[in-house]
């Protein structure tokens, strides 16, 4: 019986070919660092943003364990109908009870149940009900039925993130945050436990503004006019964070950031 098991958390997937890319090293990589359980941010991994059944599929047949998503999750509306077959493809679970999908599962990785919860922040972002009280519930709920918890909070304001962790800290054992496509160099474990980073950053087009062409983005900025964004090419890099989490300490030991090149 295994004493440490590594969970391997990757950031937005932005496009095609970051999708190709992904599948084509997630297996070597998981090999290379030792992972128990992969979890990867899909949201913007069909072709032009948004996840679509044959990005997701992929995704998990190269590896991927769980995929979480974000704002962003309802852009291809085949979604709306593939969300629900799939029980490993989480959106946010602060969208209304009316949404299609689920914003949790209980994943039986190395024979552990890990539930995986993903939560969409509230700052400079659509309203949505609370990430907090959304969290507490859905622990609460689910209380006994799982042995170690992970959540992707995908928010855009570092602040709210960081309040988040704190406030989990110590009950839900890795909480990493999406959506910036930035990482942030904070990856640490908290006092209580719980490994942490605010944005694992993205796997996407390096030469590029959060995956989008530079060009697009300057002008928009410029002009402050409509400007159709699109994704960048050119070399891609894997973003991501590993926690290590220890059974005997019932705690994560260790949270470090991952990035490498994917061509
Ligand atoms: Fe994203
Ligand atoms: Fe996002």
């Amino acid at each position: 019986m295994k004493k440490q098991y590594r969970i391997l958390a990757v950031g937005d997937v932005v496009g095609a070919e970051a999708t190709d890319g992904v599948c084509r090293a997630l297996g070597k990589l998981k090999q290379e660092w030792n992972i128990d359980l992969t979890i990867v941010n899909g949201e913007n991994a069909a072709p032009g943003n948004g996840l679509d059944r044959s990005s997701a599929q992929r995704l998990l047949s190269a590896g991927a364990d769980v995929l979480t998503s974000g704002n962003h999750i309802w852009q291809k509306r085949e979604m709306e109908d593939y969300i629900g077959e799939n029980p490993c493809i989480l959106r946010p679970a602060n969208y209304p009870d009316s949404a299609p999908g689920r914003g949790y599962v209980i994943h039986d990785s190395f024979g552990v149940r890990v539930l995986v919860m993903n939560l969409l922040g509230c700052v400079y972002m659509e309203p949505i009900a609370s990430p907090f009280e959304t969290a507490e519930r859905i622990l609460r709920e689910q209380e006994g039925a799982y042995d170690l918890s992970v959540l992707d909070f995908h928010a855009e304001a570092t602040a709210e993130k960081l309040a988040l962790a704190f406030f989990l800290d110590g009950r839900v054992n890795v909480v990493f945050g999406t959506h910036t496509h930035v990482q942030t160099a904070d990856a640490r474990v908290l006092p209580g436990g719980t490994g942490y980073i605010t944005d694992l950053g993205m796997c996407g087009p390096v030469d590029s503004v959060i995956g989008v062409k530079k060009e697009c983005v300057i002008r928009k900025f410029r002009t402050r006019m409509p400007v159709r964004f699109e994704t960048a090419s050119g070399p891609l890099s894997l973003c991501g964070a590993i926690f290590t989490y220890d059974a005997d300490a019932r705690r994560v030991i260790s949270a470090e950031p991952v990035s490498r090149s994917l061509r």
